[in-house]
């Protein structure tokens, strides 16, 4: 299998495995994901995107929990 980065970030060189790290350690917004990175937010570009990627990590843990309550029922 293939892996495919994109940056989601041009202005600091972020790609989808850095904002998915910064995700996975409690970032939960533009914000903390470029500050898990020692970057700023510079034009703005990307936080549509970010914000996207942390709904859908939200969105998976709680498809995961959801998933755990039934097997434990
Ligand atoms: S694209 Fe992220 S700050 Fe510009």
């Amino acid at each position: 299998m293939q892996i495919t980065l994109m940056i989601v970030c041009v202005c600091r060189a972020l790609n989808t495995a850095k904002v998915n790290d910064a995700i996975a350690a409690g970032a939960r917004s533009p914000a903390q994901v470029h500050r898990h990175h020692d970057t700023t937010i510079n034009c703005g570009k990307c936080c549509e995107t970010v914000c996207g990627m942390i709904r859908e990590q939200k969105g998976m843990a709680a498809m995961s929990s959801d998933q755990q309550m039934v097997h434990a029922e």
